[in-house]
């Protein structure tokens, strides 16, 4: 029987969303990659009492979220069921709906009718009565952004979620969201958006500045590029990692569209000497790569948390010790910002 250990939160850190009351973990732990059917449930297992046992009370999944899509949610509830019933007041759980998750009109998108019926059914998968946090996965064109946050109020207002967030929504979608939902006088609380230390997109357009100004929290995925920020690809390309896996899992996808996923294609030369250098600083530091890049995104504007993924339990054990050095020197941050600005 799992037994969590009882010094989760000594290290951990925990911060507002925003102006919310909500603290979630610095670090959060997502299950997008490596909890589908094709994963082994005990290590599908082992991760989540690591990241728990770590002091990571914010778990982070999507109605799509697989192979196949609702996967993930199946598995988790599982996992929750038979080893965290107890703790549910613990954790912060969170799902979305907003790409394709069933055939026909109402299973895309954002319109009130595919958000609802997806609340639900990723509900009836985790075998929970609530969600803390319900999610737009991202905006949808075809439908006004009132009507999908009118969706995300009647969520939180009918018990079904604590709160509301939205995720990958640019500056001008997500003021409008901000506003309809301050109207509402809905709970809302974050915007899931991708940034990490090469890909400072979100940064250049003024979203994470956006968001601190509005006091909404930012919860930030694929803090480690998808594991390109970490040890991983330092000496090449190993063959169980996921710029690997994702050829087999996503063989249809590619075919239409190369660059759609994250795979070893992307992985030039030039692109191990950039990490590399990277991890110049990050030894220098007394940090692994995946570790400096946690601690490089946590130390910036805006952001509350970074939501990281892992295929292993010693991953995630390796990634939390990025709380014991959030500092950088003037020099570091300068070091940083040349090598990561001036591949392109
Ligand atoms: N809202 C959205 O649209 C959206 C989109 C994408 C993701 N997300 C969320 O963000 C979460 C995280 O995304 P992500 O999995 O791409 O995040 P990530 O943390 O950037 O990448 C995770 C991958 O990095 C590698 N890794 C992690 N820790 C490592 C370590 N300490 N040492 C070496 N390698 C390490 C592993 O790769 P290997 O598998 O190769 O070992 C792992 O699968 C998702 O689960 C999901 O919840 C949301």
């Amino acid at each position: 029987m799992y037994s969590p250990n009882e010094k989760r939160y000594d290290k951990m850190i925990y911060r507002r969303c925003g102006n919310s009351g909500l603290k979630i973990s610095a670090i959060s732990f997502g299950l997008w990659h490596n909890f589908g059917s094709d994963s082994n449930f005990e290590n599908c297992r082992s991760m989540i009492h690591t990241a728990f046992d770590s002091g990571i009370t914010n778990f982070d999944l999507a109605n799509n979220y697989g192979p196949n899509p609702g996967d993930a949610e199946i598995n988790f509830g599982r996992i929750l069921k038979q080893d965290l019933a107890q703790y549910r007041d613990q954790l912060t759980i969170s799902s979305k709906a907003g790409f394709l998750m069933w055939p026909g009109p109402f299973g895309d998108g954002g319109s009130r009718k595919y958000i609802i019926a997806s609340c639900d059914q990723s509900l009836k998968r985790m075998g929970l009565e609530y969600v803390d946090i319900f999610y737009h996965h991202r905006p949808d064109p075809e439908t006004p952004v009132e009507e999908s946050m009118l969706a995300l109020d009647q969520i939180v207002r009918s018990g079904k979620a604590l709160y509301a967030g939205i995720s990958n929504y640019p500056p001008a979608q997500a003021i409008k969201a901000i506003n309809i939902l301050r109207e509402l006088k809905t709970p809302f609380v974050l915007n899931q958006i991708p940034y990490n230390i090469i890909n400072r997109y979100h940064e250049d357009n003024g979203l994470l500045q956006l968001m601190a100004d509005e006091g909404v929290g930012c919860i930030i995925f694929c803090p480690l590029a998808q594991g390109l920020l970490s040890g991983r690809y330092l000496n090449g390309i190993p063959e169980d990692s996921r710029a690997v896996r994702n050829r087999t899992t996503y063989k249809e996808l590619l075919s239409k569209n190369p660059n759609a996923v994250f795979t070893d294609a992307q992985i030039t030369q030039e692109w191990i000497t950039i990490l590399n250098q990277l991890n110049q600083i990050a030894v220098k530091r007394g940090q692994t790569l995946a570790q400096m890049a946690v601690a490089w995104l946590l130390s910036r504007t805006g952001v509350t948390s970074a939501l990281v993924g892992a295929s292993r339990p010693q991953q995630i054990m390796e990634t939390v010790k990025a709380l014991d050095n959030l500092v950088f020197s003037r020099e570091e941050i300068d070091e940083i910002e040349h090598i990561s600005r001036n591949f392109k």
